[in-house]
């Protein structure tokens, strides 16, 4: 970890395991470091990218105004998949909140980064800007070999990949929008890692709605992200195989996978199928894995079975809607 807060240290790219997917680290309050980034990423500039701390006190500096529930939010879920969208201080650079007067901020679970956040923190800022560690708009990775077929061409000798296996929960942090309580109310920006429930729960409320003219420009919320190269179908468990065979004669047999959960698809057809889990959380963990293997095994056509429509699958559906909406 010495090795990693040093690179840090001296401006260049960590790659590193969080508990929900891969980070590309750099340096949070350098704007050289984190232009690499944006660089690395192909990403837009105008998408901010999330700050990355070992304590709430660190948090609290980054941030212009630290609500109560900000405070409650914290204590509760920290460290974990959680990001605070909050006010920005004035020492945040602007290319990191992508011109925004806010700052979204994260202390993560994971011993590895906690680990690198703890070095940087006695070598360096302490603070790590850290969007996923893929090509903006594909698909997260959740092992380092991911982050190596998506971006490792990118990298230079000074970068790391730091290997911490595989993400246990496997799909973003949620976002919680805390920089205008009393006005634009508390939203929930991202569903992901903790679900709307036991935040509402914590907050004593509902979320507020988002309106379309506030949205903020996350890129989360574009409609096509994390999306694999493959097309990619939702289908529903009972038109599963009438879609399956409708598609089935324009691709070779290699070239299309299916992710069933209930769905039961008939040998005749010549589809190789992936058992996916039934529980929403072990789903959350595979989903992306499953996703860069397809995307390594060039394949062409990914008919994926809809999970249910219910609470506790709402960053499945959320993220599978998002990869499924190029087509
Ligand atoms: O789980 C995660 O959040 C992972 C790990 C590495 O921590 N990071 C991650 O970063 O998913 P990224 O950049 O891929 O997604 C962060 C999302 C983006 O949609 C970004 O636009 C949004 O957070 N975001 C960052 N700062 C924001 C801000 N000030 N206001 C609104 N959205 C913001
Ligand atoms: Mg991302």
């Amino acid at each position: 970890m010495i090795q990693a807060a040093d690179a840090l240290a001296c401006g260049h790219l960590v790659a590193f395991p969080t508990e929900t997917v891969y980070g590309l680290g750099a340096d949070g309050l350098s704007s050289e470091a984190v232009q690499r980034i944006f660089q690395v990423k192909a990403r837009p500039a105008d998408h901010p990218v999330i700050l990355h701390v070992g304590s709430i006190a660190a948090a609290q500096a980054l941030a212009k105004d630290w609500p109560r529930q900000a405070q409650r939010l914290a204590e509760r879920f920290w460290p974990g998949p959680l990001t605070l969208i909050l006010k920005r201080s004035s020492h945040v650079p602007d290319i990191v909140t992508g011109g925004q007067d806010t700052v979204g901020i994260r202390l993560p679970a994971h011993p590895v980064a906690l680990a690198i956040l703890s070095e940087f923190s006695q070598r360096g800022s302490g603070v790590i800007a850290a969007p996923s560690a893929n090509r903006f708009g594909g698909v997260s990775p959740t092992r380092a070999a991911d982050v190596v077929a998506s971006i490792g061409d990118r990298l230079t000798v000074n970068d790391l990949v730091i290997d911490g296996g595989a993400c246990g929960v496997g799909l973003e942090s949620t976002i919680v929008d805390l920089s205008d309580p009393d006005r634009a109310g508390i939203r929930l920006l991202r569903p992901g890692g903790i679900d709307r429930l036991s935040l509402e729960r914590v907050l004593g409320r509902p979320f507020n709605a988002i309106s379309g003219s506030q949205a903020p420009r996350v890129s989360g919320a574009l409609e096509s992200h994390y999306a694999p190269t493959a097309k990619a179908l939702r289908v529903d468990a009972q038109e599963f195989v009438r879609i399956a065979q409708q598609h089935r004669p324009q691709y070779a047999t290699s070239d299309v996978l299916c992710l069933v959960m209930q769905a039961r698809i008939p040998e005749g057809l010549g589809l190789q199928c992936h058992q996916m889990p039934l529980d929403p959380a072990a789903y959350g963990h595979d989903l992306y894995a499953v996703l860069n293997d397809a995307d390594q095994r060039s394949i062409k056509l990914l008919l994926i079975e809809s999970p249910p429509q219910t609470v506790e699958w709402e960053a499945v559906n959320d993220r599978l809607k998002r990869a499924t909406a190029r087509q």
